[in-house]
């Protein structure tokens, strides 16, 4: 049984659909959600389904990301995890955080991968004329958004769309990919999952 150590930043609701792929027979259990922001929705959502919980608020630490990361590591090695699944974690991590987890940390992106690494995915996609869009699976990497990809999911861009109607669309896709991944992951299979 592998054990899963969950980091988000806002609603998670990503971790949610992790959590709850892993209620059921499954190779994998959670062991704790961390966050670095104290007032992250998704930490009393975790809370709730009983699951343990941390905040280390990255602020008081003023751009020293080693600092922050090594209270950070405190609460993630307690809870002595296999697998680390960034979820709407919207910290960039130092090569030295991602050597300590190196085959072993997942992250969720919202553009199907190597295309829109970084921020605004979405209004990117939709200025580039893009005919769809997606979300991608990756192993974290020193570089940013460009591990190895294990899954993606895509969604068509529609007439109309704005950045918050496709990234609304591909968020229901997430909630399915992730798990499916992860599920694949924690009982050693990484070849990339194609879902539609
Ligand atoms: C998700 O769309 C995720 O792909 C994205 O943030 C959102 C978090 O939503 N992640 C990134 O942009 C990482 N660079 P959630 O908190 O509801 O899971």
């Amino acid at each position: 049984m592998k054990r899963v150590a969950v980091l988000i930043s806002g609603g998670g609701s990503n971790m949610l659909a992790l959590l709850r792929s892993m209620e059921g027979a499954h190779p994998a259990r959670p062991v704790l959600v961390a966050s670095n922001d104290p007032a992250a929705a998704g930490l009393k959502r975790a809370a709730e389904l009983g699951v343990p919980v941390a905040a280390v608020d990255h602020r008081p630490f003023r751009g020293d990301r080693a600092a922050f990361e090594a209270a950070l590591l405190e609460p993630i090695l307690a809870a002595e995890p296999d697998i680390l699944c960034l979820a709407g974690f919207m910290r960039v991590l130092t090569p030295a955080f991602v050597a300590r987890f190196e085959g072993r940390m997942l992250n969720i992106h919202p553009s199907l991968l190597p295309k829109y690494q970084g921020l605004h995915t979405h209004q990117r996609a939709l200025e580039a004329g893009d005919a769809e869009a997606g979300c991608t699976v990756h192993e974290v990497t020193a570089a940013l958004d460009d591990g190895p990809i294990l899954g993606q999911a895509r969604v068509p861009i529609l007439p109309g769309d704005k950045a918050e109607t496709l990234a609304a669309r591909v968020l229901t896709r997430e909630h399915a990919l992730y798990p499916a991944v992860l599920r694949r992951f924690a009982a050693g299979d990484r070849t990339p999952l194609l879902l539609d």
